[in-house]
């Protein structure tokens, strides 16, 4: 099939990559000329494993090009998705500018039977909206030029892939969700997956649509409902991890998303959340339980800035060294990292901040003030009052401690990710913090 993508950050380039890998032929689009600048020489503009091996191998067998033109992508597209980022507005709200942007674009261009998917995080009927849109532009461009009805569809198919894990996720689907108003494109969609031979969930739009909050306000409810259990743990002397693991062995609960930390960052579920708290305000129902997940997750990053300050009692001028900065390990996407949060708050203490990230450290210095970056953990390490764990990146489970012990100024690490083995670390002479565990 001929397909289009509009918008060609992580969702978008992630899908356009791997449908072409199964076979369709894609057209990726930005309007950000440097990026599909950068595409076109076969580069990824983002870190995610193994994309940019997809990405030259697709573009040389042809199946993936790349585009700064919405309309002329379109123009030769069966199906076009819509995965245009769409960023919270200051009340809370998605901002859907960049979407109707699209649309009305897709439509200047359509000259025949288009299927057009929203596959931006967006709220309960904006696909009616998409809609609308097309049509106001398609009855304008008929008005003038007199050119005859042309048929479309919209669709919503919502994207669960997480960063990190993108391609691993969108070929390995736990299930498609399409919500879609006619048989037709149905059909089409389905042929569009054929090849992941995934279970496929159709649905109408607006429950589609309501899937994807749902979906990711449930997992940061996970989250914070763990974390809330931690602080519970720390004052009444129980293990989080044995608490957490306890609980996940009922199927009904689940282990994942179960691990308690500094809470859940990045660009979906702050943003999601805040998104369906809006929608649910706005259609008359106060969603309190959300915003109690929001306070939850803002809270644990209180409380470990808290445990930092009360652990190294002046913190003013202690040089603090901080291993990992992106919300999550394997990304090096920067946006709602707990880290940024963390280093602010020591830093208005008159900390100095020592830092090193596997990959995230260009974006870093973009957000990032006064932060010395360094090139590796052992020259975090030296010299440093504390060691702060903030990214779960496997390379800093491979760290000789022995020797971050003789480098350190006071042997001293806050674990914000429960990622080391607290008992081994104390064998080796350092006083280890963790959450939700200061009773191992
Ligand atoms: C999330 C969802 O997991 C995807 O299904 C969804 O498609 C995506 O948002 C999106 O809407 O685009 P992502 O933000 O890439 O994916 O990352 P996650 O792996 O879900 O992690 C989110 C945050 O929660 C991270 O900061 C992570 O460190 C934190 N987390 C995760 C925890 O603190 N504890 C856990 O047990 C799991």
């Amino acid at each position: 099939m001929n397909i289009a993508i509009i918008g060609s950050g992580y969702v978008g380039l992630v899908t356009g990559v791997c449908l072409a890998e199964i076979g369709h032929k894609v057209t990726c689009v930005d309007n950000n000329a440097e990026k599909i600048k950068l595409l076109k020489k076969l580069k990824s503009p983002i870190y995610e494993p193994g994309l940019e091996f997809l990405l030259k191998s697709n573009v040389r067998k042809k199946r993936l090009s790349f585009l700064t033109s919405v309309t002329q992508a379109s123009k030769k597209a069966d199906v076009i998705f819509i995965a245009v980022g769409t960023p919270s507005r200051k009340d809370g709200d998605a901002d859907l500018t960049y979407v109707e942007k699209a649309a009305c674009e897709i439509a200047e261009g359509m000259d025949s039977y288009k299927v057009i998917v929203e596959k931006s995080t967006v709220p309960a009927q904006t696909g009616k909206r998409i809609e609308r849109a097309i049509n106001l532009t398609l009855s304008k461009r008929n008005k003038n030029k007199k050119t005859k009805r042309i048929d479309f569809d919209v669709a919503s198919n919502p994207e669960f892939l997480r960063e990190g894990s993108a391609i691993t996720d969108f070929m390995n689907p736990d299930r498609i969700v399409i919500g879609v108003q006619s048989k037709r494109a149905e059909k089409m969609l389905r042929d569009v997956y054929k090849p992941l031979k995934a279970r496929l969930i159709v649905t109408d739009m607006n429950s589609a649509e309501i899937i994807k909050h749902a979906s990711n306000s449930f997992l940061a409810t996970k989250i914070s409902f763990i974390n809330a259990v931690s602080q519970i743990c720390d004052r009444v002397g129980a293990n989080v991890l044995e608490v957490a693991e306890g609980m996940g062995f009922d199927k009904r609960i689940g282990k994942e998303f179960l691990s308690s930390g500094i809470g859940y960052g990045g660009s979906c579920f702050p943003k999601d959340v805040d998104a369906f708290v809006h929608l649910s305000q706005k259609s008359g129902y106060d969603f309190d339980l959300l915003k109690e997940v929001r306070n939850v997750n803002e809270n644990q990053k209180k409380s470990f800035v808290k445990m930092i300050e009360e652990s190294l009692w002046i913190v003013k001028n202690k040089t603090i060294g901080v291993l990992g900065l992106s919300f999550k390990s394997n990304t090096d996407d920067m946006r709602n990292a707990p880290s940024l949060d963390i280093i602010r708050a020591l830093q208005k203490e008159g900390a100095k901040i020592k830092a090193y990230d596997p990959q995230a450290m260009p974006k870093a210095k973009e957000v990032l003030k006064s932060v010395k970056f360094v090139k590796d953990a052992y020259e975090v390490a030296k010299g440093a009052d504390c060691l702060l764990l903030l990214t779960e990146w496997e390379e800093f489970k491979k760290l000789n401690f022995r020797k971050i012990h003789q480098l350190m100024n006071h042997a001293l690490i806050f674990d914000g990710r429960n990622f080391y083995d607290k008992k081994q670390l104390e064998k080796l002479g350092f006083e280890y913090f963790g959450i939700g565990t200061a009773s191992v």
